[in-house]
């Protein structure tokens, strides 16, 4: 069974939001499931790199949209991805060192950190963002 399951309570109403928040859990599903099944040390970690990698492609377009618009929480917002982005390259080099045998709370820290800043921070942009006329 799937860590995270989406529903409507995530949706940020932009659409091309919704699908880079939905691709980011599907990797945090594989990571679990990867986890679960015992895969190799290289699985995991690939899935790890793919997700540092889709964060920060997803967050640049993210800032652009707020950028373009005048959003005026971008700067906080920005801040908020740094810390990530900062936290998720630690995760993948400590797992390339092999210093992290337990995954357990590095996807759990993800899914919670994604759910709460899609939740609390991303929601803020969307009145926003749609009022602009990006939907
Ligand atoms: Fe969707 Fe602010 O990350």
């Amino acid at each position: 069974m799937a860590l995270f399951e989406w529903n409507a309570s995530y949706s940020v109403g932009v659409a091309s939001c919704d699908r880079d928040h939905q691709r980011l859990f599907s990797l945090i599903n594989e990571l679990h499931e990867a986890m679960r099944a015992g895969k190799g040390n290289h699985v995991v970690a690939d899935v790890v790199a793919e997700l540092e990698k889709y964060t920060r492609s997803h967050f640049a377009a993210e800032e652009g949209l707020m950028l373009r618009t005048n959003y005026p929480g971008l700067a906080e917002h920005k801040a908020e991805h740094a810390s990530f982005v900062s936290k998720i390259a630690d995760i993948r080099k400590e797992m390339a060192e092999g210093n992290l045998r337990q995954a357990v709370p590095v996807y759990t820290f993800l899914n919670e950190w994604l759910s709460h800043h899609i939740r609390e921070i991303d929601h803020k942009y969307s009145s926003h963002l749609n009022g602009a006329g990006i939907h």
